[in-house]
């Protein structure tokens, strides 16, 4: 599909349609998370100033984060390249797309667009522990990221934790990743009872391999976003000791 994909946010040009599409995802998932998602994530939602009615402006997102974190959106027009993508987080900078899915498209996208983006990325990074552990992950990266066996461990934390992770609220597992937040069947599939779900273990969430084609068989349940961010030192252990292994 031919689609535009600006390189800034020009908040007049979003269409009539676009409202449509946003206020559509946004109900319809908040009627779940509500019921099911992390209370850290609502809140965050909350104070981010979200809603229905307003497609977000990168620029007020990005004063509101600014204020509570110090980290900033970027509009990127897709997947940015890895290098670039961890120098950003290591800076603080959040890249994000600013355009939106089709109403035909709800259900299905082949590429991350601003819904997963923005909602599903942006509003934890008010969190403190969540903020930098982001930037953490950034800099690790940028050390090894001539190391792809180290990076595809790295990219393995990411999965589970910032995009498919589970939090616990009061002895519960909570949804909190973006890709489960922004995503309808993900939200349901994390609630079935087909599948697995494992306590936070880095050296389990290494060891796990990833599909990113089909719906999650696996999820892993962190205890806080403290203990997310206190895991970066024991993430860094564990790449020299895989890079040495290798006999990198
Ligand atoms: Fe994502």
């Amino acid at each position: 599909m031919k689609r535009n994909k600006p390189l800034q946010q020009v908040y007049e040009l979003y269409t009539p349609e676009d409202f449509k599409v946003w206020d559509a995802l946004f109900n319809r998932q908040m009627r779940y998370l509500h019921q099911y998602g992390a209370a850290l994530y609502l809140d965050a939602v909350r104070r981010i100033g979200f809603n229905a009615a307003a497609i977000p402006d990168f620029g007020k997102t990005t004063e509101r984060l600014y204020r509570a974190t110090g980290w900033q959106l970027t509009v990127v027009p897709e997947l940015v390249p890895q290098d670039d993508f961890f120098t950003l987080l290591s800076q603080r900078i959040f890249p994000a797309t600013c355009w939106l899915r089709t109403m035909e498209e709800l259900d299905y996208l082949e590429e991350p667009d601003m819904f997963h983006d923005v909602f599903g990325h942006v509003p934890l990074l008010m969190d403190d522990a969540y903020a930098g552990f982001m930037e953490g992950i950034g800099k690790l990266a940028l050390q090894w990221l001539n190391m792809p066996h180290a990076i595809a461990l790295l990219g393995r934390i990411y999965w589970f934790t910032i995009e498919f992770g589970l939090i616990k609220e009061r002895g519960d597992p909570r949804i909190f990743g973006a890709g489960i937040v922004s995503s309808l069947s993900e939200t349901l599939n994390s609630k079935s009872a087909l599948v697995t779900k494992e306590d936070f273990d880095l050296d389990k969430m290494m060891q796990t391999e990833y599909r990113t084609d089909i719906l999650q068989d696996k999820y892993f349940i962190m205890e806080s976003t403290e203990q997310l961010y206190k895991s970066l030192s024991g993430i860094e252990k564990a790449l020299y000791a895989a890079t040495e292994y290798v006999g990198i």
